[in-house]
């Protein structure tokens, strides 16, 4: 198969071509400079200059493709979350970039495939109740408006034969993302850096495991719609705390107070502090991805493992 992706230098997009290219498929990325295109050699793939925010400079960079993997975001570091301006990059590659590229895409023709990752916390607060895309959207913060606008874009590609996919992925953890090691790094001093009450459910997904949907999203017949991709089992807050201070040794972590939260992260408080208990099993319905790290009671021990044998005392 011959894929275009956007977003392929950083924690997603790498394991996701790494994964594409050893399994023998042809990998073009969109590339905005030329240290960009430097890494993108490097994993493999070919790069195509373009700009998400130019239709005409999509169309050359998109033809030969059967399939778009729109993996591209700017999510603002958690200091600067509160402010609203810090979203106007991330709003437009959701909106209009996922708008141009659909029309590029059916300009040139001979796409069969987009897979756009959306993000799981526009549920409303759910209490202990399971949900999952069957559950109407809250009114989610003005932040998360972009992503489902990309859904919609999403669905409209989606027919006479071509699939439109939205996946609504979980918070990342790995080893391979920046906001684990902060949210690690003050853990370690004893603060759990996530607002929500500790009997309410968060729903994270480990990166590879995200990765590895997309592929199965992708190379599985999939039919078109939105699913859900996020651990087995989501845990309380008050669990997972637990688990990540099991890991760094410590007895507990304690919360920031609500109130400092909503000052460092403003408008972002109202989605992240609400009680998630997603369920993946729309998607394992119609594939055969199955997530290799069940829940971060695992999720978090292999990370500090790994950076244990990684770095030994
Ligand atoms: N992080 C999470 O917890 C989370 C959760 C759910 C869903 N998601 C979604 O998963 C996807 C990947 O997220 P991620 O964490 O892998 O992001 P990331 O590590 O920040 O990588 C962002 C990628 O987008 C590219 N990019 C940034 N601005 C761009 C622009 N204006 N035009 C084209 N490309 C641009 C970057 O390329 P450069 O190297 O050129 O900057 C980079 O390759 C996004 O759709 C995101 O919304 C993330």
């Amino acid at each position: 198969m011959e894929i275009f992706v956007t977003g392929a230098t950083r924690v997603l997009g790498r394991p996701v071509v790494q994964a594409l290219v050893d399994a023998g498929h042809r990998v073009r990325a969109l590339s905005r400079s030329e240290e960009n295109a430097a890494v993108l050699r490097e994993l493999g793939v070919d790069p195509a200059p373009a700009s998400l925010f130019e239709v005409e400079s999509l169309k050359p960079a998109l033809t030969g493709s059967d399939a778009i993997l729109h993996l591209a975001t700017r999510i603002p570091p958690t200091m600067k979350m509160g402010r609203l301006s810090a979203w106007q990059e991330n709003d437009r590659i959701r909106r209009e970039g996922t708008r141009n590229l659909v029309e590029a895409a059916l300009a040139v023709g001979g796409v069969q495939t987009f897979i756009y990752p959306s993000f799981a916390l526009v549920y409303p607060d759910s209490g202990d109740r399971w949900i999952d895309a069957d559950t109407t959207p809250a009114q989610p913060a003005a932040t998360l408006y972009s992503t489902l606008d990309a859904e919609v874009a999403i669905a409209r590609f989606a027919g006479n034969e071509r699939r439109g996919i939205s996946l609504r992925v979980g918070g990342f953890y790995g080893p391979e993302s920046p906001a684990t090691w902060e949210f690690l790094s003050y853990a370690r001093r004893g603060i759990a850096a996530l607002p929500g009450s500790l009997d309410s459910y968060f729903p994270p997904i480990w990166v590879q495991d995200a990765a590895s949907a997309i592929v199965a999203a992708l190379t599985q017949p999939v039919p078109s719609g939105i699913y859900d991709i996020v651990d087995d089992e989501p845990l309380r807050r008050g669990d997972m705390f637990d688990a990540v201070a099991h890991a760094v040794g410590r007895k507990h972590l304690r919360p920031l107070p609500d109130l400092l939260m909503r000052i460092l992260i403003g408008t972002k408080y109202d989605d992240i502090h609400r009680s998630l208990r997603i369920s993946n099993r729309r998607f394992k319905a119609v594939s055969n991805w199955n997530p290799t790290v069940p829940n971060a009671r695992v999720g978090w021990a292999r990370i500090v493992e790994e950076r244990r044998v990684a770095e030994p005392v």
